[in-house]
């Protein structure tokens, strides 16, 4: 299970100032559910969770089945909604020298279609060289530029390697029903598809063959993910009163503290396999609230590594930041700490404890500090990090996130600004089409 503790705000905003958004919350969670608010066309993933049906589960293990019995390698190609979901659920479940160890069962997991680097896909494609590689083409639009170089890239690798009627096989798109170049390109050659619903928007589409294709092709087990989620939308459902609510209780205390001059926040972990859940999490609420010149600015720290970058300006720099930190109950291993007789470290006073015991009190010890600092704490426990949990998370923040733009006034579930540098990108690279774009362009150079 996870819970939500926010009593290490009330120093900054009063109980009182919070417990106020109950009545606006639960309008907030009611325009969700009842398609009233803005945005209500892409209100898909609101109960996604408890209607993925058991045979949807089916096809998609077989087809990660199919990927995972014939590839070394597996490339998730997608950018944004469509990659940041799979690579937070799967580097939080995947041991952390992955990479470094063999890979008999499940193939290595890598991603592309996420930059446009040159020296990026070089050498992605040279890794790929000699190697059975399969390739989960994610976009919904299927004309995203970035996702699109790449995928012209490895097709032609693939076919090339393993030949033409293999690498049917060996792509799978996911994609709109109907339109985008990708959906053409999937049905033109053949290659087994999922949709992405209409209704879901990209940052809301990790419990989606988005996110849960490639999560199952990792091996790890997206029954419980779903299960996870599936509980917490009853957990933060309409019927649930504002004290027990912990997505009403999140969106309140940080739209809260976002009027008393706390524009960043920052996500925080003290798991280091944590650090996509936080890229996830900040596309969510970066592109869900950051518009009409509002939102708060979504930040993310990996503690405690960043405590010794970023430490000095949390506790002493400008006072406009409050902290969300995730935290794990029990780790998955054991390891103690060694006495050591010459003792020269001056580490002997540990001997014996558990490696968690020192990062939980460099946890507890950092919350007191930037608390005295000035930095308003919310603290979010997850028992432990598995797929239950995960989908508890993943769902918990996108409900309070829906609720969290009501709140703000913003429409969460567009992203006009995001077309802002694609236009320019077009009009400089004479993209047909834009030639009135281009020769404006030019002149402001
Ligand atoms: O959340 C979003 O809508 C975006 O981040 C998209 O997922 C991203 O731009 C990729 O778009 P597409 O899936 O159309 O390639």
């Amino acid at each position: 299970m996870i819970g939500l503790n926010i009593e290490k705000t009330f120093d900054f905003v009063s109980k009182a100032s919070v417990l106020a958004y109950d009545a606006q919350t639960q309008i907030a969670r009611e325009a969700l559910e009842e398609g009233t608010g803005k945005g209500s066309d892409f209100l898909g993933w609101l109960h996604l969770p408890s209607s993925i049906t058991k045979e949807f589960i089916t096809q998609l293990q077989g087809t990660a089945q199919v990927l995972r019995d014939h590839c070394d390698v597996v490339v998730v190609a997608g950018i944004g909604g469509s990659y940041l979901g799979a690579r937070a659920v799967i580097e939080a479940l995947s041991n952390s020298f992955n990479w470094l160890l063999p890979h008999n069962e499940a193939p290595v997991i890598v991603y592309a279609g996420h930059n446009i680097s040159e020296d990026y896909l070089y050498e992605l494609t040279d890794y790929l060289k000699g190697k059975t590689f399969g390739l989960i083409n994610i976009s919904k639009s299927g004309t995203t530029t970035e996702t699109a170089l790449a995928f012209r890239l490895l097709k032609q690798q693939c076919e090339e390697q393993c030949g033409k009627e293999m690498a049917k096989k060996l792509i799978v798109a996911i994609t709109d029903a109907h339109k985008g170049a990708a959906r053409i390109t999937a049905d033109k050659e053949g290659y087994q598809t999922y949709i992405i619903p209409d209704n879901v928007g990209g940052r809301y589409s990790v419990l989606t063959p988005v996110g849960l294709l490639p999560i199952a092709v990792a091996g790890f087990d997206i029954e419980q993910l779903i299960a996870g989620a599936a509980d917490m939308e009853q957990t933060c459902g309409t019927h649930v009163p504002f004290a027990a609510n912990p997505a009403a209780q999140y969106a309140a205390v940080r739209n809260e503290l976002y009027k008393r001059g706390k524009k960043i926040e920052l996500l925080v972990n003290f798991c280091p396999k944590l650090h996509y859940v936080s890229e996830w999490w900040k596309q969510l609420y970066g592109e869900s609230e950051g518009k009409d010149h509002k939102g708060i600015f979504p930040a993310s720290v990996d503690f405690s590594t960043d405590l010794h970058s970023m430490g000095q300006w949390i506790q002493e720099g400008e006072r406009s930041i409050f902290e969300t930190v995730i935290s794990i109950d029990k780790v998955a291993h054991r390891l103690e700490v060694p006495a050591d007789e010459a003792n020269l470290d001056g580490l002997n006073y540990l001997a014996g404890k558990r490696i968690d015991e020192v990062n939980k009190m460099a946890e507890l010890g950092t919350q007191l500090a930037h608390v005295d600092g000035g930095v308003p704490n919310i603290r979010i426990n997850m028992e432990r990090l598995d797929e239950y949990n995960l989908g508890q998370l993943l769902y918990f923040f996108e409900v309070a996130c829906g609720i969290s733009g009501y709140l703000l006034g913003v429409n969460p579930f567009n992203q006009p600004g995001v077309e802002a540098y694609k236009k320019n990108m077009f009009a400089l690279l004479n993209k047909p089409g834009y030639e009135a774009e281009s020769k404006a362009i030019r002149e402001k150079l």
